[in-house]
């Protein structure tokens, strides 16, 4: 994965003005964002409904930063195509939910798109074994998906460390994410156990300066005290 910072902060549009969303994917972006997360929900997989792809469209002229788009529906193989015609960069998975999920990976791929692999908090890191040849990104969630702003689940911390061990063993450039309740409190946890990647919605798009808050969390995930 292309990167030149070593901590890569997604904001997740979640948590962001839906009246004014071009402006606020255009401000994480101004603000230092690396990539912008974009969750997807079904209103069955997880309790909460958001957007499709039309809104992924709709953004994509506000920002020339990777789209991580996370899909919390149930199947997602019907759309895997619309999503990526509409501009995602990054297609992120549920092993749970999704039956053949090594498929949709491979679907993905074919699309020229990044292929993500995420798993709940009750998933265990096993979950993935199979699918590091094909995973680019591996997001773990840190919440129980659906909604944001709620407490990070420190539970997840040792499958964060058995997951980098099992990456390092691969030898595949795989990034590990975190996703749910990522603060500048939980960065300096989350990466030392071995997370590159962090989604925050609260933690931006409800602070009063995108730049200052993401320069907190990266400062936090690098040990430099804020
Ligand atoms: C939860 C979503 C997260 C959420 C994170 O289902 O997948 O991406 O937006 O929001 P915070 O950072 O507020 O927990
Ligand atoms: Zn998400």
């Amino acid at each position: 994965m292309a990167d030149t910072s070593p901590l890569l902060i997604a904001p997740s549009i979640l948590s962001a003005d839906f009246a004014a969303m071009g402006e606020e994917v255009a401000a994480a972006t101004r603000a230092g964002a690396d990539w912008l997360h974009i969750d997807i929900m079904d209103g069955h997989f997880v309790p909460n409904l958001t957007f499709g792809p039309p809104m992924v469209r709709a953004l994509r002229p506000h920002s020339h930063l990777p789209f991580d788009v996370h899909l919390m529906i149930e199947p997602a193989d019907p759309l895997l195509e619309a999503f990526a015609a509409a501009g995602a960069d990054h297609i992120h998975v549920h092993v749970e939910g999704n039956p053949h999920v090594h498929r949709s990976l491979q679907t993905i791929r074919a699309l020229g798109k990044k292929a993500g692999v995420a798993i709940c908090p009750a998933t265990p890191p096993e979950a993935v074994s199979y699918l590091l040849d094909l995973a680019d990104v591996i997001l773990v969630m840190t919440v129980n998906p659906g909604f944001g702003g709620q407490r990070f689940l420190e539970s997840q911390l040792p499958k964060i460390r058995t997951l980098r061990e099992m990456v390092t063993a691969s030898k595949r450039d795989i990034v590990i994410g975190v996703d749910g309740g990522v603060d500048p409190l939980v960065m300096p946890l989350a990466a030392a156990a071995g997370a590159n990647m962090f989604v925050s919605g609260t933690a931006v798009f409800g602070q009063a300066d995108y730049a200052t808050a993401i320069a907190h969390l990266r400062q936090a995930g690098a040990g430099v005290p804020n």
